[in-house]
């Protein structure tokens, strides 16, 4: 099956009451461990490719990979381009086989967001390609995605309608207290996320598809594991998954998951050779990885998203 956009995938979302998965990809074996589970599951899925994993693995081999798992496992897939930093960037992915791309312009002043963000979807939409735009800051530290506690802000939801009108996004990120990275609460607090902005987003946006960035739960298991075999992670608390299936049921029609991948495959590939310290061969420590994120990715279908059988 070719690519596709996520318009028909967040129609149904949204009537349904479940939420798609976007998970970020880095090289071949995240790809099969998230595409094989969402076979499992028939579910739709949503892989997404940052400006640091275009750095790291290149357009055309992300692009490739993608397009083999699509036609390998028959399911509906959106290749988006996760953060798009600038228009350059999602001009590339857009002439380049991206179906969606995201224009991150969170950190500019309200109009200055406004005229990037339109800048890009007058490009995409012409092309076949839908955009998502984001209102509010979630904070954060990744490679390339580096926001301070002071810098981030929630959303106002009485700037989204305006927003979404005057740009023609196809979906909003918004902040209602999700992080990037693994590290979102400190062990003690007490996990909040402000369900009372977007049910109001909601209210100003019906039926329009609305995005959770930074929604990794930060799996206990694997963080202790990590650490039992040499690993020095600091406590840390993720987004409880319920908070994350309530968005799921309300108007949030895509989940961003990337932190739960990296810690699954880094407590999988330390364990292996904590048990197994004469391997060398590649294959031997990347397959436990690879089966690990397709734990991970299985669980999160099954138990966050709810969009198992809806491909
Ligand atoms: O939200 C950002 C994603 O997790 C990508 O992170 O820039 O380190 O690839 P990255
Ligand atoms: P996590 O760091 O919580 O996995 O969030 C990933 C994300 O939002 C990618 O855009
Ligand atoms: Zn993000």
């Amino acid at each position: 099956m070719p690519l596709v956009t996520t318009t028909e995938m967040f129609k149904k979302a949204y009537a349904g009451g479940y939420a798609v998965g976007a998970f970020n990809v880095n090289n071949m074996e995240i790809i099969q461990g998230i595409t094989r589970a969402a076979k499992k599951h028939n579910a739709p899925v949503i892989l997404q490719v940052s400006a640091g994993a275009r750095k790291y693995a290149s357009h055309g081999y992300l692009v490739a990979m993608v397009k083999a798992a699509a036609e390998e496992t028959g399911l509906p897939i959106a290749l988006h381009l996760d953060h798009g930093p600038d228009f350059e960037t999602c001009k590339a992915c857009i002439d380049g086989g991206f179906t969606s791309v995201m224009i991150d312009g969170s950190h500019l002043p309200y109009e200055e967001n406004v005229a990037l963000t339109k800048q890009v979807v007058e490009y995409a939409h012409p092309r076949g390609v839908v955009v998502e735009g984001e209102l509010g800051q979630l904070a954060g530290i990744e490679d390339d995605v580096n926001v301070s506690e002071d810098d981030a802000h929630f959303t106002d939801p009485d700037q989204v309608f305006d927003f979404v009108t005057r740009t023609g996004v196809d979906s909003l990120a918004i902040a209602i207290g999700t992080s990037h990275g693994a590290y979102k609460f400190k062990p003690g607090q007490k996990p909040q996320l402000r369900f009372d902005i977007l049910e109001e987003v909601a209210e100003k946006l019906p039926g329009f598809p609305i995005v959770l960035h930074g929604a990794s739960s930060v799996n206990q298991d694997d963080v202790k594991t990590i650490n039992q075999y040499g690993g020095q992670m600091p406590d840390a608390i993720g987004i409880p998954e319920e908070m994350l299936r309530k968005a799921s049921s309300m108007a949030v029609c895509k989940i961003n998951v990337d932190s739960d991948i990296r810690i699954a495959m880094t407590a999988a590939v330390r364990k292996h050779f904590a048990e197994n310290p004469t391997h060398f061969d590649p294959r031997q420590y990347l397959t436990p990885a690879r089966d690990a994120i397709e734990r991970v990715v299985s669980h999160k279908i099954e138990t966050v998203l709810g969009c198992e059988d809806k491909a």
